[in-house]
């Protein structure tokens, strides 16, 4: 399955990795969640459970192994300990993200205290302080759905600018960028019907337009997906938009000659490794450094050694389970 996409000693090598691995993983009564970005190699070989992040939350809500061993970064690995916390989860490597990293609890708390009543929603893409302090959860596939499900005539939607203007567009809501230094400035007016944060993904943000256009002209007949973590203005120019998830489903149950992904690129290879007949273009210039540090030497030390055990204080899971609760409910 994976002989095209990855070199054969590479192969023979992480084959051990992985056999020991899913030995102990049975032997630690242990479930492995991989998210869809991970490694084609670890992909397709350790995780009883792969996804997008809701998916993956709602199957870390559902075990009951022992042990949650989470191949994706932290927030994600978080989460699960929000939704399961008498369970014991691990992270390979204490990996982050730029969206998590963009915001603080101080800084939603300081949002709150400047638009009072406003409900907040918090990407899932967020530490869980922040998600402590948030109304609701969403994912990349629920975003619009979860700010319409509010009912509001204003919601606060935190941290990632591009999705909060996709979903604005989506839900046809305008929106505003107050930013941390201007916020006593910013007067609430009544059209302000979705209230933003500058947080970015570092890999999304850097696809243009150009890029669709220069693929385009070499490849006419490409049909391009893009992350909505994404611009609008790339969204726009791109065939098809949704979660990690919803881009991999599209791919397989659509007929095209060629596809680009306009996301982390191990997706591609991962879709190519399952749907052999699926010709994937790649841009891999563009790579999430934190998804790549999760490897397969790390997964099996984790469960070795009880590595990266994720911890969090009983009342931030308390309140941040609220909100990720409420996610599930609404979709
Ligand atoms: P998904 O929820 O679509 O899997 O996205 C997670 C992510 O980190 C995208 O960059
Ligand atoms: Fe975070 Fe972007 Fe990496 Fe996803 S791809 S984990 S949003 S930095």
């Amino acid at each position: 399955m994976l002989g095209d996409v990855v070199p054969d000693a590479e192969l023979w090598y992480k084959a051990g990795l992985a056999c020991e691995i899913n030995r102990l993983k049975v032997e630690r009564n242990a479930v492995i969640l991989g998210h869809n970005y991970m490694e084609p190699a670890l992909f397709h070989s350790i995780p009883d459970f792969q996804g997008d992040s809701l998916e993956l939350c709602r199957m870390a809500a559902e075990t009951e192994k022992d042990i949650i061993l989470f191949c994706g970064v932290r927030f994600m690995a978080e989460t699960a300990k929000i939704l399961n916390p008498s369970k014991t989860v691990l992270l390979p490597s204490m990996a982050g993200c730029s969206l998590a990293g963009s915001i603080t609890a101080a800084d939603v708390r300081k949002l709150k205290e400047r638009f009072p009543g406003v409900p907040v929603v918090a990407y899932v893409n967020t530490y869980a302080d922040v998600k402590a302090e948030s109304d609701i959860c969403c994912t990349s596939s629920n975003a619009a759905s979860v700010v319409r499900s509010l009912e509001a005539d204003a919601v606060i939607f935190l941290p990632d600018e591009f999705l909060a203007r996709n979903v604005a567009r989506e839900t046809g809501n305008h929106i505003i960028f107050p930013t941390k230094d201007d916020l006593s400035g910013i007067t609430f007016e009544p059209d302000h019907q979705l209230i933003g944060w500058q947080g970015r993904c570092e890999v999304h943000e850097k696809f243009t337009v150009e890029d669709i256009q220069n693929v385009r002209k070499q490849f006419p007949d490409v049909v391009i997906l893009a992350h909505p973590e994404c611009s609008p203005e790339v969204v726009d120019a791109s065939d098809y938009s949704g979660s990690t998830s919803a881009m991999t489903q599209y791919v397989e149950q659509t007929d095209a000659p060629r596809y680009l992904l306009l996301t982390e690129c191990a997706m591609a290879d991962n879709i190519a490794a399952a749907n052999p007949e699926k010709h994937m273009l790649r841009l891999c210039s563009v790579r999430c450094p934190h998804m790549n540090q999760i490897t397969l030497e790390d997964t099996l030390t984790a469960l070795q050694t009880t590595r990266h055990v994720i911890e969090l204080p009983q009342d931030v899971i308390q309140r941040a389970s609220r909100a990720v609760e409420r996610m599930i409910a609404v979709s």
